[in-house]
């Protein structure tokens, strides 16, 4: 088989970064010429005042606004059909998501559907949006998932209780626009979960399979490059950012300072991620996930550091290195002992913002577990991405140690 000898950098069309700069977005919306506006949202955001933040400057430009504000967390089929069947009457000649990940991933969905018909269903799996999609602009308010940025639009399938994803470049949105203001009234938990997800994607990316020992054929479509130089730039800057600000930004929830420091780490992390890899986190949060109705945040917080203990032995450099972008006094130390200090920092991290530690604590059983093995271990993409590739008796291990 012969490997990878490239890689490659995908990211969104345009990011626009900046406290406030939602108020000009009509500006930024104006080279599509649009007359119509399909917002996807959620009622929270609606109640809070963000999205008459949005609406405000598209409708003073002389655009017709459509609302659908029926998302919600971990959006479901149902909730993905109303969003469709809203979007088929509307017919935008844009689409909007405003939210965490949950929205703007449901906004990718409409978009592509929209564009291309058939059911979202045949979108799942990788490559299989069959081309470019109406103009998408993605306004996360939370710091976050990098859906903003990402090639990814997630659902949860609740009768088989997992989530399912439809991963292709053409759902990477064509205009990102991040205003840390918009995560200001961003929930405690909210705050909490999508940091360190955040923290979650970077890690992943930073010590995944490099590109060029994927153990995946070059001329084979894959949804990630493995390890690669940029997306490592990138996951180094967050990881650095998420341990001086995601502390503050949950518990000084009004601390903008904070609140910009998660978002400048968010979408990198995002363009991180969705360029190198996830990995065995994210595969075992899907059937977990799906079954314990945790957040995607909380449940990647949770393995986090369990699968960082898996990986350390075939990864004590990046493990050194992500030890000290979180903080962590070094010096003297032996190379295993100080990629040991990662596993620790980010446990403290992680008991600090109250992210749960236990897959008892979220419900689980032990019976459950071999269960959610198999389900992850059958995510195949996603083990041959992860530093240390592992059978499905080391992701039983993994879970038994995180029960
Ligand atoms: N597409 C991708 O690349 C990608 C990557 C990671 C995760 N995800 C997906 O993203 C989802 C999780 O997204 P999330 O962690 O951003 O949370 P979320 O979108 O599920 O939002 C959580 C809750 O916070 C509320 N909220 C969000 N921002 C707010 C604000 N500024 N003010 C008040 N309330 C606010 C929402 O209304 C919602 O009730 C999961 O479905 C996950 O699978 C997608
Ligand atoms: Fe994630």
């Amino acid at each position: 088989m012969q490997r990878r000898d490239y890689w490659n950098f995908y990211s969104a069309g345009r990011i626009v970064f900046g406290s406030g700069v939602i108020r000009r977005l009509a500006q930024f919306v104006q080279p599509w010429q649009a007359k119509r506006a399909l917002i996807v949202t959620d009622a929270t955001l609606v109640r809070v005042g963000v999205v008459a933040e949005v609406t405000s400057p598209l409708q003073s430009a002389g655009m017709t606004v459509d609302l659908f504000d029926g998302g919600a967390p971990e959006p479901s089929f149902a909730i993905a059909d109303e969003a469709v069947a809203m979007a088929q009457k509307a017919r935008p000649d844009i689409v909007v998501g405003v939210g965490g990940g949950s929205n703007l991933d449901l906004a990718k969905i409409v978009a592509g559907v929209l564009s291309h018909g058939g059911h979202y269903r045949d979108y799942f799996g990788y490559g299989k949006v069959p081309g470019p999609i109406l103009p998408l602009v993605c306004i996360p308010t939370t710091a976050g998932t990098g859906s903003e940025v990402s090639h990814a639009a997630v659902l949860t399938d609740t009768a088989n209780q997992v989530k399912v994803s439809s991963l292709s470049h053409y759902l990477r949105p064509a205009l990102a626009v991040v205003d840390p203001k918009l995560t200001l009234t961003c929930p405690r938990q909210a705050s909490a979960d999508s940091g360190i997800d955040a923290l979650t994607h970077a890690i992943e990316a930073f010590t995944a399979m490099s590109y060029d020992q994927l153990d995946v054929p070059v001329d084979e479509p894959f949804p990630y490059d493995g390890k690669q130089p940029i997306g490592d730039c990138l996951a180094e800057r967050a990881i650095e950012l998420i341990g001086q600000h995601l502390f503050k930004a949950v518990h000084e929830p009004g601390n903008l300072a904070a609140r910009e420091g998660m978002a400048l780490a968010a979408t990198p992390a995002g363009l991180a991620f969705s360029n190198n890899a996830v990995a065995v986190v994210h595969a075992l949060e899907y059937p977990i996930g799906g079954a314990l109705h945790c957040s995607h945040g909380a449940g990647n917080g949770l393995l986090l550091p369990y699968v960082m203990r898996f990986n350390l032995p075939l990864r004590i450099p990046e493990f050194k290195r992500i030890a000290q972008l979180l903080g962590e006094d070094v010096t003297g130390l032996a190379d295993a002992e100080a990629a040991e200090r990662a596993i620790t920092a980010v446990e403290r991290l992680r008991a600090s913002i109250g992210i749960p530690q236990r897959i008892r604590e979220l419900g689980g059983t032990r019976e459950q577990l071999p269960l959610f093995a198999q389900k992850s271990f059958a995510i195949k993409r996603l083990m041959v991405l992860n530093g240390r590739c592992p059978t499905e008796n080391d992701l039983l291990d993994i879970l038994q140690a995180a029960f």
